[in-house]
């Protein structure tokens, strides 16, 4: 079994934190989104990884992962360049997929309990492909697969008015090799791109079994800042954070925090966990970091209330104001102005921006 990880796309809905970056490596508790589907090919026994790249980031991305080793994984890069869709990045793998089974990751997705279920589901039968579904409240806006009592899967329907169940499928896939020849039967959907519902469609056309399996854990696709900030809220609330950093005698903290080895909570600052801070990250007296935050390596803040929040790094925080629910871009700078204004700001920030508050 190999794993090919999706590391192309446009980034459309991240903007303008994408102009200058890949979604993928935005970073989720001080973890760059890509590497949590590298670790859980790997705790599924997937080493052999494909990484498909767009445009966009290709440098940055080569250099987080390397040649993989040091996820104790093998990775070879693989360029789909304009992002024509989830079954063309697919057909993009073939040469390196070859004959084997293989994982599609989507590597703006995070998983709760990893893919090792899905890929022991695919395991057991002789299937075309297996896909990993989700109940939803909303099917009417989804992709929505019908499922027999064994779990094989006997329709695919996009956006149905009338849902025959509430799966919906979510961006992890696992396919025999057989999907390359349906993948060069695919024609563009009606938004141009060569679609991986209609690629299984076909296998299911053709008379393979396609197997299911439905994910009781948590699930999110970072693609909208709001779901960076919820993943960001489910992982620091389900990891382990280490207190490795320094807290001064008269700082105030308490529920978990993640600190690392050189970043400091400083007399008179206030955390309340869950929190993540990274290196060489200084909170300084009167600031005030609220649980689900997560503090980027490089920043200072001082002075400023802060929570439900994600700084990616390399950021000076010191108005007097408070921020909540906001993602902010690399090199982000919040100062204060000399009026007042009101509280409580939701902000975007691409990266270098600068904000008077
Ligand atoms: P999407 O979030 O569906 O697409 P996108 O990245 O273009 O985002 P937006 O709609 O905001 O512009 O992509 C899901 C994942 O698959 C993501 O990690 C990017 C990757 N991908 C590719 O590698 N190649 C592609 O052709 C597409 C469409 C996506």
């Amino acid at each position: 079994m190999k794993g090919v990880l999706l590391a192309g796309g446009t980034g459309s809905r991240l903007r303008p934190i994408t102009h200058t970056g890949p979604k993928q490596l935005l970073p989720v508790a001080n973890k760059p989104v890509l590497e949590y589907a590298v670790e859980d090919l790997k705790d599924a026994g997937i080493t052999d990884i494909g990484v498909v790249l767009g445009h966009k980031g290709r440098e940055a991305i080569q250099e987080l992962l390397g040649d993989g080793s040091e996820y104790g994984v093998d990775i070879t890069y693989i360029v789909q360049g304009n992002p024509l869709g989830l079954a063309h990045a697919a057909g993009c793998a073939r040469d390196f997929v070859g004959d084997d089974d293989f994982v599609m990751y989507l590597g703006d997705n995070i998983l709760n309990e990893g893919i090792t279920d899905l890929v022991e589901s695919f395991e057991t039968g002789d299937y075309g492909a297996g896909i990993a579904l989700q109940e939803v409240d909303n099917p009417q806006q989804f992709g929505i697969a019908d499922v027999d009592d064994a779990g094989n899967v006997t329709e695919l329907i996009e956006k149905p008015d009338h849902p025959p169940t509430n799966l919906a499928l979510i961006g992890m896939y696992v396919f025999s090799s057989d999907v390359f020849d349906a993948i060069e039967r695919l024609e563009p959907s009606w938004r141009g791109e060569l679609e991986i519902t209609d690629a299984i469609q076909l296998l299911l056309d053709d008379g393979h079994e396609i197997d299911s399996h439905v994910v009781t854990g948590w699930w999110k696709d970072t693609g909208k800042p709001e779901d960076i900030l919820e993943a960001n809220r489910l992982v620091l609330e389900d990891t382990t954070l280490e207190r490795n950093g320094t807290v001064e005698e008269g700082a105030e903290t308490n529920g978990r925090i993640g600190l690392a080895e050189s970043a400091v909570i400083e007399d008179g600052a206030v955390v309340r966990g869950p929190v993540s801070i990274a290196e060489d990250t200084t909170i300084k007296s009167g600031t005030y970091v609220g649980p689900y935050t997560s503090i980027g390596a490089n920043s200072t803040l001082e002075g400023i209330h802060i929570e439900n929040s994600v700084v990616i790094g390399d950021s000076s925080l010191t108005a007097s104001g408070r921020i909540v629910d906001s993602l902010l871009g690399r090199s982000a700078s919040v100062e204060s102005a000399d009026e007042l204004l009101p509280e409580g700001r939701r902000l975007v920030v691409g990266e270098n921006s600068q904000l008077k508050l």
